[in-house]
């Protein structure tokens, strides 16, 4: 049941927007695409996983519209400070993660789709937390990003796929998730061979 309730959605949304993402710039499928070529033919799923680009594309596509916009609300059990604000017991705090997500002295040029910016530094559980964090966060979270990065891998080195509609997609709240607005409909325009590269 939680895999359909809390674990389906959130990661087909999220499918959905990298997709979208990565044919929206063509430099980002390139550089993912020499990537996933290192490869070999049967890559074994864990060096998939461990693919630095892929792993800030994927960052990045849920930093940008994370699925989950909130996490789970947190109730104040004792008298606190958080930055500035006492906070007393009962007080029902909601972080944002996509507030947070879109910081510009975090995130410069927030709205801007820059996985580069995963590889140039590594962001704090408090600065980057599409999964949630603390003792309750995601219990989904390695399952998912296990998942996509395979999907990602298996899909974009087997097809040339293409956008049908070039707009700009926009973010639909779908129940508690952020979810693009068309559904992110594609079209196969070839299959794929690896590429040989030569440095
Ligand atoms: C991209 C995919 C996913 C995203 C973005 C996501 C995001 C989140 C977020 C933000 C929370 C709230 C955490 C908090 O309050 O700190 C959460 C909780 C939860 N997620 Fe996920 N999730 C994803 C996939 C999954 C999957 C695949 C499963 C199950 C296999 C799952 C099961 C759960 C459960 C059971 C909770 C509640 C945990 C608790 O309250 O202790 N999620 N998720």
């Amino acid at each position: 049941i939680t895999l359909i309730l809390a674990g389906y959605d959130t990661t087909a949304s999220a499918m959905s927007w990298g997709f979208y993402w990565i044919h929206q710039n063509p430099l980002v499928r390139e550089k993912l695409l020499q990537e996933l070529d290192t490869l070999g033919d049967s890559p074994d799923p864990m060096s998939i996983y461990q693919l630095p680009y892929l792993t800030a594309v994927c960052n990045e596509t849920l930093r940008i519209y994370p699925v989950t916009m909130f996490s789970f609300p947190r109730v104040v059990q004792e008298s606190v400070e958080l930055l500035g604000h006492p906070l007393e017991p009962g007080t029902v705090l909601l972080p944002s993660i996509y507030l947070t997500h879109h910081r510009e002295d975090l995130y410069p040029q927030p709205k801007q789709f820059k996985p580069e910016r995963f590889i140039e530094r590594q962001f704090s559980p408090y600065e980057f937390l599409p999964f949630g964090g603390g003792v309750r966060r995601c219990i989904g979270q390695a399952l998912a990003q296990f998942e996509i990065k395979l999907v990602f891998a298996t899909v974009l080195s087997r097809y040339d796929l293409a956008l049908v509609d070039q707009r700009p997609e926009k973010p639909q709240r779908r129940g508690f998730n952020l979810a693009p607005s068309s559904g992110v409909k594609m079209v196969i325009t070839g299959r794929r061979a690896r590429q040989e590269f030569f440095s």
